[in-house]
Parts: C-alpha cells; sequence; structure tokens
C-alpha cells in the first residue's frame, strides 16, 4: 500500500485528536499530499460552480475513482479557475467593438505528475437576459506579449475561434485542452484575447456593458496517477462481530474540519467519518481479526519469541475514498477524489 495515502487518513486522525497547532509539521505534510503548499487563506472567495457542486453531490463511483461523473475522460481532480486578465483599455472599443479583453488563468498549482485530459473555457451570462440582440466573438490566442503602447503584430496572436452567439442565460464552451496543457508550463501561458463585437450598427448600451454581464472561468480535468490506483477486492467476511472490546477493530471517528481549523477554505464536505484502527492482535490470531498469512506467522513466531518478535499491529485494510471541494493556494475551486480517506476495516498486519 501507498505510503502517502495511507498518511493521509492517519494524519488527519492525529491532527483532530491532538491540535494541530502543535502539530505544523505533520500538517504540512498533509497538505502536500492534497496538492498544497500551506494551508489556503482565500480572500478571493469566487462562487463554486454549479458543475462542481452537483459532481460533489453524485459523489464517487466506488468502482472507478479515476473518473469525474459527467465527463468522458479519466480524471480524479476538477479545477476551476478565476479570470485574471484585465480589460483592454477602452479607447479601443470603437465601431461595433463592445468589448475587448485579455482572459489569463493561474495553472501554476497544477502540479507535475497531473495529466490533463481535459480543459473547458466557459462564458456564461450571468443574468437570465435576453437581448435578442446577435453578437460576434473571436478568442485569440497570445502567442508573444507586446509591450504597453505598441502596436500589436499580427504574428503575435492567433486566432482559434470566431463565432456568432445571442446573449441568453446559457453557457458558450470552448475546449482548450490542448492549450491547458501546454498552459502549465507558465512560460507559454500568455493567455488569451477575446473579443465581442455587434453585428448591428445601432451602438446600444448593452453593447457597452457586456462585460458586466458575462463570467469566465476555465475548467480541467486531471488526473493524479499516484493517488489513482485500482481499488482492491477484498475478501469480506460475514463473521459476526464478537470481538471483545480491546481486540483490534475499526472505531468510529468523525472529523469535522472546523476542529482542525481547515472550515475557511474546505467548501464540502464540512466533515466526514474517518475512522481509525485500535486494538490489540493477540496470540492465537483468529479468522475474526482478518490477518494477514504473514500476520499469522507472526503471531506464531511471537508465541516462541516475544522478545525478538513483536505481536503484529492492528491497521486498515480497507480504506474508501471521498471527495473534497475546496479553495487552493490561488484561489481557484477544486474538486479532487482522494483515495484512501475512510477507514472501512481494520485487520492484523
Ligand atoms: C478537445 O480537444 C482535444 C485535442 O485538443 C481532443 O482530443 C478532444 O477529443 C476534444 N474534446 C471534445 C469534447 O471535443
Ligand atoms: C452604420 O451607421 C452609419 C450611420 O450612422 C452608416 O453611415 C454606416 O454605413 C452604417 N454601417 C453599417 C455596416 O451598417
Amino acid at each position: 500500500m501507498d505510503g502517502s495515502v495511507l498518511l493521509l487518513s492517519s494524519i488527519l486522525s492525529i491532527l483532530y485528536l491532538f491540535e494541530c497547532s502543535q502539530i505544523p509539521v505533520q500538517e504540512k505534510m498533509l497538505l502536500k499530499a492534497l496538492g498544497l503548499n500551506g494551508r489556503p487563506n482565500p480572500v478571493n472567495r469566487a462562487p463554486v460552480p454549479k458543475t462542481l457542486w452537483d459532481i460533489f453531490e453524485k459523489g464517487i463511483q466506488q468502482d472507478n475513482p479515476c473518473r469525474m461523473e459527467g465527463f468522458q475522460v479519466p480524471g480524479n481532480i476538477l479545477r476551476s479557475y478565476r479570470d485574471q486578465g484585465p480589460l483592454i483599455s477602452s479607447e479601443l472599443q470603437q465601431g461595433s467593438l463592445c468589448l475587448r479583453k485579455h482572459l489569463f488563468f493561474d495553472l501554476s498549482a497544477v502540479e507535475k505528475q497531473e495529466q490533463i485530459t481535459l480543459g473547458q473555457l466557459e462564458i456564461k451570462s450571468r443574468h437570465n437576459v435576453y437581448y435578442g440582440q446577435e453578437f460576434h466573438l473571436r478568442l485569440f490566442r497570445i502567442l508573444q506579449m507586446s509591450l504597453k503602447g505598441m502596436r500589436q503584430h499580427k504574428k503575435s496572436q492567433k486566432l482559434i475561434v470566431a463565432q456568432s452567439f445571442r446573449l441568453l442565460h446559457k453557457s458558450l464552451y470552448f475546449n482548450l485542452t490542448k492549450m491547458a496543457q501546454d498552459w502549465t508550463n507558465m512560460e507559454k501561458n500568455m493567455g488569451l484575447v477575446l473579443e465581442i463585437s455587434t453585428t448591428s450598427n445601432s451602438s446600444s448600451s448593452q453593447c457597452e456593458q457586456i462585460h458586466s454581464f458575462i463570467h469566465i472561468s476555465l475548467l480541467t480535468v486531471s488526473l493524479d496517477p499516484s493517488s489513482c490506483k485500482t481499488s482492491r477486492v477484498k475478501r469480506s467476511s460475514a463473521t459476526p462481530q464478537l470481538t471483545p472490546s480491546n481486540i483490534c477493530k475499526k472505531r468510529n471517528l468523525y472529523i469535522d474540519f472546523r476542529d482542525v481549523g481547515w472550515h475557511n477554505w474546505v467548501i464540502a464536505p464540512r466533515g466526514y467519518m474517518a475512522n481509525y484502527c485500535h486494538g490489540e492482535c493477540p496470540y492465537p490470531l483468529t479468522e475474526l481479526l482478518k490477518g494477514t498469512n504473514h500476520a499469522v506467522l507472526q503471531t506464531l513466531v511471537h508465541s516462541t519469541e516475544p522478545e525478538s518478535t513483536p505481536l503484529p499491529s492492528c491497521a486498515p485494510i480497507k480504506l474508501s475514498p471521498i471527495s473534497m471541494l475546496y479553495y487552493d493556494n490561488n484561489d481557484n475551486v477544486v474538486l479532487r477524489h482522494y483515495e484512501d480517506m475512510v477507514v472501512d476495516e481494520c485487520g492484523c498486519k
């Protein structure tokens, strides 16, 4: 079993049972396992996109935690990035041009081992508006930065999308998978330019105000293979639980994120049933304790040489994943499936 993932549920229990402030090293290790470089402190709490809530509420497909419900690609991490690009000066807004905006998404939180399997740009109307007016949209990828005041070179931008739309309460989606993969390399991430213009000649106030009506975000699905193993099918025993209380077994433990001081960045769940293993693994080791073959042998050796060989220890033998929805260190919203967060069964190992 991978040590780093087992760590997750056990450290979280330690954090909970003792005060987390006393063990900053353990917390750091745990946050690192969650792909964070410190405890997030969200300043700009972007609303949680509906897509993420829906997937979170559907839960994990227990048989395949390496897929996100609703996407046709492999992945166990969903990130929603807010647009950080500025509006490009209004002096350029002439003729039928309503909006010219730089789009920039900070993908620096994506880790090296993650593979981006989907990148999707969403442009949606904030309000339920319908003007019936037709707009033209053009998206350019910026290939080269130009200095302020310099004239844009034709070669520094590449047109990637040109289409018409009407302002509806409906999202426009663009497949930017290839680009999102490139953008994990900070040097290649110069963002996009979005231009929206009207087709009619009448410059109306809707056109000027369009930037306040649309909301732009980027969503990525990625796969972290290190936290995505194929689920193990364990033999299940229907043995009645007749174990005395000091014998190795699962103990209930509910971890409330408020108690470990994580409530201001973990959006959901508020807490979860993590459980832990505790108890003795005495000789003779019965089938009841679900000992591994190795543990059975170890108890046998222990019974003859108690000094040199310790008894096996009580440890998780079956764990299950949970989903977490949280703000990362860049205030982006992340939905991530984590393996081995809940102890389902304990045994002697
Ligand atoms: C998105 O683009 C990638 C390649 O850039 C392609 O492999 C993938 O099939 C596309 N996805 C959809 C849903 O069109
Ligand atoms: C836009 O309107 C002006 C007058 O207001 C007119 O001269 C011009 O031809 C119109 N352009 C188009 C494309 O309709």
